[in-house]
Formats: structure tokens, sequence, C-alpha cells
């Protein structure tokens, strides 16, 4: 069974996969990083592949830039084709002074300006936050290595044109960084980790297959919106290592 957006079959992804937003960014993590990957996917150029690390079965795949890119990928690897661990590696913007170029951005929860969580019916303001389990194994890592890194809150945002500089207001709410994409991914990470709870009547069906469903973002500091710096090519490369070290390392732990 595929999906509209995915040509693979059930068994094809691993239960633990590295998310990029550029699908060839996929294709060269894949291509570096892991062990035989095999391709799964190609449908809209969406590539993904499987291999492994440290002897474990892990996946890599594009998500597409903005929340509803993210969004329907995430739904899918979760929902049909049961994946459990997925961790975005990214860039973002630092929008904090303490969020230095090269240093390494922990999501620890995701704000937005979108109206993704508006399905969910909620009468308030949602907290959108990472699986902590992943996140206490990626500062482990990134402090064994003495990788830089500041962990945190981030803006997912759904406008990279703006017509004011809106992300000085979430700035001042302690936000560290800004990319796009983060807030979807932890929605539907913990929607569907809590699909048995708040079950109205105890004889209603509930789902507990997906209790164990984790998500975590992780980014380089390619730019500065607060002093307008930007990373050069080789220091891009030389963080993104680091990202990636992170991440594949708590991969293998999983
Ligand atoms: N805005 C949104 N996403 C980003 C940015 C930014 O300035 N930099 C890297 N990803």
């Amino acid at each position: 069974m595929s999906t509209p957006h995915n040509a693979a079959n059930p068994g094809d992804i691993a239960k633990t996969i590295l998310l990029p937003g550029d699908p060839l960014r996929a294709k060269v993590i894949a291509e570096t990083y892991l062990s035989d990957p095999v391709q799964f996917n190609a449908v809209r150029n969406m590539f993904g592949y499987t291999g492994t690390y440290k002897g474990k079965p892990v996946s890599v795949m594009g998500t597409g830039m903005g929340i509803p890119s993210i969004g329907l990928y995430s739904y899918e690897l979760i929902h049909f084709y049961g994946v459990k661990n997925l961790i975005r590696v990214g860039s973002c913007g630092s929008i904090n002074r303490k969020a230095k170029i090269g240093d390494i951005i922990m999501a620890q929860g995701a704000c937005t300006n979108s109206n993704y969580a508006s399905q969910y019916g909620l009468d308030g303001t949602f907290s959108a936050i990472s699986s902590f389990d992943l996140l206490r194994k990626a500062v482990l890592v990134a402090e064994e290595h003495g990788y830089p890194y500041i962990v945190g809150n981030i803006l997912s945002s759904d406008t990279f044109y703006t017509e004011k500089p809106v992300w000085k207001d979430w700035a001042k709410m302690g936000c560290l960084g800004v990319e796009m994409e983060s807030f979807a991914l932890y929605c539907n990470a913990v929607r569907a980790a809590c699909a048995a709870e708040g079950a109205d009547d105890a004889s209603q069906a509930v789902d507990n297959s997906f209790e164990d469903v984790k998500a975590l973002g992780i980014f380089t500091v390619s730019d500065s919106l607060v002093t307008g710096e930007e990373t050069t090519a080789e220091e891009r490369q030389n963080n993104f290592t680091n990202m990636m070290e992170v991440a594949l390392e708590v991969a293998a732990q999983l």
C-alpha cells in the first residue's frame, strides 16, 4: 500500500527517520552516512531512503518546506508506515543573541503563527513540545562531542518574507530561532502518541499502538536575523556535520 505522496510499501521505512527539508539533502545524507541505502520514494521528487547506521535501520526523507508539507508527510509516516521516531534536521535563522551562528538549536518547543492546530478544536493556545527522551539523548550526544548547542523554543513560521519583522515579537517571548516546519511535526507526533487519551467513554474504542511516537527538531544556525550575519559555505558544511552526528547518534540509540 502506498499513499498519494509516498510510494513506499509498509516495512520499507525504518522506525527512526531523519527529516531534512530538502529532498536532495536526504539523498546526500543517505549516501554519506547510511550503509546500503535503498530508495523508497521519488513521488514529487521527495526522495526517501532506508539504510543502516551502526547496524540500526534508519531512514531519511525530505519533507519540503513549510507546515502543510511536513504536516502531510509526517502524518503518513506515522499513521501509514508505523514510524516512531521522527528527527527533523534543518537550518534555522537565529532571533536571539544567545543562539550564535554555528550553534545547534534543539527545539524543546515550537511556537507558530500557523493555524495548523485549529484542527484539534482546542479552546486556547497549544504548546507544541518535542519528545523529552529524544531531546535528552541529543543533549547528551552534543555534550559528549563538545558541540555548542542551545535548547529552547523556536518559531515555526508560515511566512519567510514578511511585511513586518514579525520575529521580533517572538524573540521577546524567548524564541531562539525561526524555521517553518517543526510545529506541525510536534503536533502530529503528540496527537498520535495520545490517540488513546481523553476518551469520553471507557467503552470507546481506543488505539494504543501509537503511544511511543516521538519527534524532535535540531537545527544549525545558518543566519542571524538579529545581526544580519550569514554562514559561509564551509561553515555551513561543518555545522551540518555536527548536527548530523547528533541526529545519527540519537538514532543509533533507538
Ligand atoms: N526564516 C524562516 N526559515 C528559515 C530562516 C528564516 O529566516 N533561516 C533558515 N530557515
